[in-house]
């Protein structure tokens, strides 16, 4: 007979936690949010791999390409980029986090000056950067025309076929340094000019790379980069249980610095193959999956764009979940001395999930949604019924046709029925923005139960389950809120 078991599974939002005793030692700046990724013996050495905020972007297509990978590196937390693409697309994405040089960034707005303010408008809609690079062919790197800031034209005076070289800043006019600029003689340029941006130029004249006054404003407000030891930020790739013989090798020598299996089903024998493929030939490689594995990746069907529970009946609760593998996790590191990071993955609501997920014994996150919502994700940003919104699809939809990640262990290369939609999230804005807000309240909650890290705070947390009567007295009630206010929660 089939067994049932007695715990009912349960969400976050089911979930609240009790406060414990706030110290002097409690205030958000002691808080450390730094997690480690890779296995170590606890108490014996440290993670081979830490990230300084706990948080991981989630392996699809319409969240983690190389712009989502630097923008999250640089805030401190790890992007993994999506494997349902070609391996050669895929170590390219890599190359480029890598080969990203924090200050001088290649430019990704180009204009041509035969091209039309319509386009440069269309342009700035699309990447959210207000300059743009006028360069002969249209190419990053081209030879360098001039620039288009959004200080160059009204759109109220100027035709949209205005083209863009009869008002872009002629280069004779820009203040530009040559090829090998330190970053640090870029930045005084800058400052000694009054100059928002410094365009890097080859002897030829051909553009090298864009310095922006904002990004060394960024950097010195941002000491949580995540750097490996040649200062190269640091990032992860998806992989699959079909073609990992010849992806894990590619990536590897892109630079990838973490692997992570990407299935709809961890237990399954093809991923533990996989894993011990990966083990067998790269022993060094950082690989997050399912029994084995760097760090355990905990979900299924929670993601707010799956439907795997819906079309297949199966699934569990996210905050059982992760409560159920942390234990045994915890059981684990009592016998053997090892410990195993946990991510849960997908679920995540709202900003205060977060602080549950860790309480509950996850030491890191992986999200979709949440960082779908901001300008770094790769999706289009569209006006849908007077409100800005950003495209997020799941990797099981037809859009996405990610059939190694549903795979079934048939032929391949098809899907049977979708596993997750196409939908449309709230824009957010800009990442760091977001993600700071997000982590002060994280870090406020940890302070309430009186910890200052995240081992911590697991080790304190006490959580109660709520009844569905205090959910609602837990939202604003019986009082007609202003629309203001509710638009600004
Ligand atoms: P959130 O809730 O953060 O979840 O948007 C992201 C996670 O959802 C998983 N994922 C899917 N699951 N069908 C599924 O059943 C899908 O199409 C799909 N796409 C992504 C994935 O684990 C991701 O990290």
């Amino acid at each position: 007979m089939a067994k049932i078991f007695e715990e009912e599974s349960r969400t976050f939002s089911e979930y609240l936690l009790v406060p414990n005793l706030t110290t002097e030692k409690n205030t958000p700046d002691q808080v450390d949010l730094s997690a480690p990724i890779a296995k170590y013996r606890k108490g014996q050495e440290e993670s081979r791999l830490k990230i300084n905020i706990p948080m991981v972007s989630a392996v699809m297509q319409s969240v983690s390409d190389d712009g989502m990978a630097i923008a999250l590196a640089r805030c401190g937390g790890l992007s993994f980029i999506f494997q349902s693409q070609s391996i050669e697309s895929q170590c390219d994405m890599i190359k480029r986090v890598k080969k990203y040089k924090a200050g001088i960034v290649e430019s990704d707005s180009n204009l041509s000056p035969e091209d039309t303010l319509e386009t440069v408008i269309a342009l700035h809609e699309k990447t959210g950067h207000g300059t743009a690079a006028v360069t002969e062919d249209g190419s990053p790197e081209g030879r360098l025309l001039g620039l288009v800031t959004t200080r160059d034209y009204r759109v109220s005076r100027l035709s949209p076929d205005t083209k863009v070289k009869e008002f872009m800043t002629p280069i004779e006019k820009l203040v530009t340094a040559p090829e090998g600029t330190s970053l640090k003689e870029a930045n005084d340029i800058i400052w000694d000019n009054k100059i928002n941006q410094l365009p890097i130029v080859d002897s030829e004249g051909r553009l090298v790379g864009l310095v922006f006054r904002k990004d060394y404003e960024f950097h010195k407000a941002n000491p949580h980069e995540l750097l490996d030891s040649e200062k190269k930020l640091i990032v992860g790739a998806g992989i699959n249980t079909r073609d990992y013989q010849e992806r894990i090798p590619a990536l590897l020598e892109a630079g990838a610095d973490v692997l992570c299996l990407d299935s709809s089903d961890g237990f399954s024998v093809w991923q533990e193959r996989a894993l011990k493929w990966c083990k067998e030939n790269y022993p060094e490689a950082i690989i997050g999956a399912d029994c084995g594995a760097d760090f355990i990746k905990i979900g299924i069907g929670g993601g707010s764009i799956c439907i795997t529970r819906e079309q297949k009946g199966i699934g569990c609760g996210q905050a059982s979940a992760v409560l159920a593998v942390a234990k045994a996790r915890d059981e684990y590191f009592k016998e053997t001395g090892w410990y195993i990071p946990l991510c849960s993955d997908g679920g995540i609501v709202h900003d205060y999930h977060m602080a549950l997920a860790l309480a509950m014994g996850a030491d890191f996150m992986m999200l979709g949604r949440y960082f779908a919502r901001f300008d770094e994700s790769p999706t289009r940003k569209l006006l849908v019924g007077g409100t800005y919104v950003k495209e997020y699809w799941g990797e099981g939809s037809n859009r996405a046709r990610n059939w190694q990640r549903y795979d079934d262990g048939g032929k391949g290369g098809k899907m049977a029925f979708e596993e997750g939609v196409d939908s449309y999230v709230p824009y957010a804005g800009n990442l760091k923005d977001g993600l700071d807000t997000s982590l002060a309240k994280v870090k406020a909650t940890m302070c309430s139960c009186g910890s200052s890290s995240i081992e911590e705070f697991q080790q304190k947390a006490r959580l109660v389950v709520v009844s569905s009567t205090s959910i609602i007295e837990g939202g604003a009630h019986d009082v007609i809120q202003k629309e203001n206010d509710r638009t600004a929660r």
